[in-house]
């Protein structure tokens, strides 16, 4: 049997997981989990780039294991795929380091999360700017064929592709040049105010909550006076019963926004079920036990990289 190409793709502890993460990204790392040799990972080193993390240390923990919890819980299985986190696995700092060493300050300044940190004013670390090298880095050490992500980690992921192709016409071939995957349809799944559904504008509905909160999640939906179908609800709607069955629920009542929310929250609550029992099942003796078994894996690949590496820019004796 042929070897299997690789799949690699990561999500930063920050918050509690939701829906857009779901659809956007994770459901696809467990979808791709048997037809690719899957490495998922939690990216905590990128998280510290936010402001709010570097001053809860707790938090980050909680979060940490909160995005292990949600791999196991939506269906990765870590006999199946490595799962790990980023900071366990130091190679993917100092990888970092050298591709910053060949990418110029013009080069990143064009990258859309720096351009609109910079039009709101933040104040932005040297983090935030080396961001796209450390997703680099992630990808590049493991040579995965696809990187499944959302929309919003597409420019990421050109980022990376250049920086192989940059680094192999410096040292010789090192570095595969990888793909990206996005689902078409459900690549931007819309918040409770419509714009793009993200931790960071308080919009979400998070994956792991209770039916009770899962409602009022919903009826939050920001629904506008016009027509007979509530866009938004609508919109979210879509990720859970297919157009045809939403047909007949939205005829029979139209302009009924309190009914079809009413609706739209059962059917949430019942697709996401059984991932919230399995969810809350898991202990934290599990987690550790996961990303233990998870870093040997991932190390014992990105220590060899890295010994080719090391070679390759001359500073191995
Ligand atoms: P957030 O914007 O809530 O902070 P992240 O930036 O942590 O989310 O994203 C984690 C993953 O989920 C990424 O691959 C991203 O593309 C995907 N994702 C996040 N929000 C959405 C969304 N609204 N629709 C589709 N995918 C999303
Ligand atoms: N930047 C990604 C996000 O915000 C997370 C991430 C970090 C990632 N490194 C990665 C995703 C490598 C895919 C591959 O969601």
């Amino acid at each position: 049997m042929a070897e299997k190409k690789r799949l690699l793709s990561g999500v930063k502890p920050t918050g509690k997981p939701h829906i857009g993460n779901y659809f956007g990204a994770m459901r696809q790392f467990a979808d791709l989990q048997q037809q690719y040799d899957s490495f998922v990972f939690v990216a905590d080193y990128h998280a510290l780039t936010t402001p709010h993390s570097q001053k809860n240390p707790q938090e980050i923990r909680e979060a940490i294991k909160d995005v292990v919890r949600t791999y196991i819980a939506i269906g990765i299985d870590p006999s199946t795929t490595t799962i790990f986190k980023q900071s366990d696995v130091v190679e993917h700092t100092e990888l970092a380091w050298l591709f910053e060493c060949i990418t110029t300050m013009p080069y990143l300044m064009r990258a859309h999360a720096f351009k609109d940190a910079e039009a709101k004013n933040k104040e932005i670390s040297v983090g935030t700017f080396n961001y796209p090298m450390l997703m680099a880095a992630d990808i590049l050490m493991y040579d995965p064929a696809v990187v499944p992500v959302g929309r919003d980690q597409q420019q990421h992921v050109e980022y990376a592709r250049d920086t192989a192709e940059k680094f192999n016409n410096l040292y010789g071939a090192t570095f595969a040049v990888p793909e990206h995957i996005i689902i078409e349809g459900a690549a931007i799944v819309p918040g409770t105010d419509g714009q793009k559904m993200s931790k960071s504008y308080n919009n979400t509905i998070p994956l792991f909550a209770s039916d009770e909160e899962t409602l009022k999640a919903v009826m939050s939906i920001v629904t506008d006076s016009s027509g007979d179908v509530p866009a938004n609800v609508y919109a979210i709607h879509k990720l859970f019963k297919t157009e045809a069955e939403l047909a007949p629920i939205y005829k029979a009542n139209k302009g009924q926004y309190k009914v079809l929310k009413d609706a739209l929250a059962a059917d949430i609550n019942a697709y996401l079920a059984p991932m919230r029992k399995k969810y809350n099942a898991i202990t934290d003796d599990e987690v550790k036990k996961v990303l233990a078994d998870g870093a040997v894996k991932a190390k014992a690949i990105a220590s060899a990289k890295m010994a080719e590496v090391r070679q390759k820019v001359g500073v191995s004796l």
